[in-house]
């Protein structure tokens, strides 16, 4: 296993319930390092790109409303198997469908307002975090 890289964003139902260092603390607990984060509010066209993949699909109004209806947390972790390790820590998208003391599970509202994201690839990992931080605002 190799050390990763990946980005996660806690998202505005969870910045909105004080939430950040609850998430944090589970993120920590897993063994992953927060090595850059910032807290910020999305414009509708970060939104947009950061979605896209998403465009077609129904909910995707519904999602970038929700992702610029408050502040965001953006994030880079670091860790062994970071990328999946982070999706298992996370829980699946809908909180009800979530294993036990996931983040989705413990925190998540709903399967639009659940509480993080993280990337699903290596190269996703590379797009989302060269969206949202410069080189020199990550430290490992
Ligand atoms: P994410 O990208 O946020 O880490 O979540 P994910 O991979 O588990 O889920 P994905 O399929 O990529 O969906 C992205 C986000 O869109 C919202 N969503 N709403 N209303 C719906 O049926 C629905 N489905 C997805 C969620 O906020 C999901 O995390
Ligand atoms: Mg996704």
């Amino acid at each position: 296993m190799a050390v990763e890289r990946t980005f996660s964003i806690i998202k505005p139902d969870a910045t909105k319930r004080n939430l950040t260092g609850a998430i944090n603390a589970l993120i920590e607990q897993a063994g992953l390092r927060i090595i850059a984060q910032k807290r910020l509010r999305m414009s509708r066209a970060e939104a947009e790109t950061f979605y896209a993949v998403h465009r077609e699909r129904p909910f995707f109004g519904e999602l970038v409303d929700f992702m610029t209806s408050g502040p965001v947390v953006v994030q880079v972790l670091e860790g062994e198997n970071a990328i999946a390790k982070y999706r298992e820590i996370m829980g699946a998208t809908d909180p009800a469908k979530a294993a036990p003391g996931t983040i989705r599970k413990l925190h998540g509202r709903n399967v639009g307002e659940n509480s993080v994201h993280g990337s699903d690839a290596p190269e996703t990992a590379v797009t989302e975090i060269g969206q949202f931080f410069s080189g020199n605002e990550i430290v490992g």
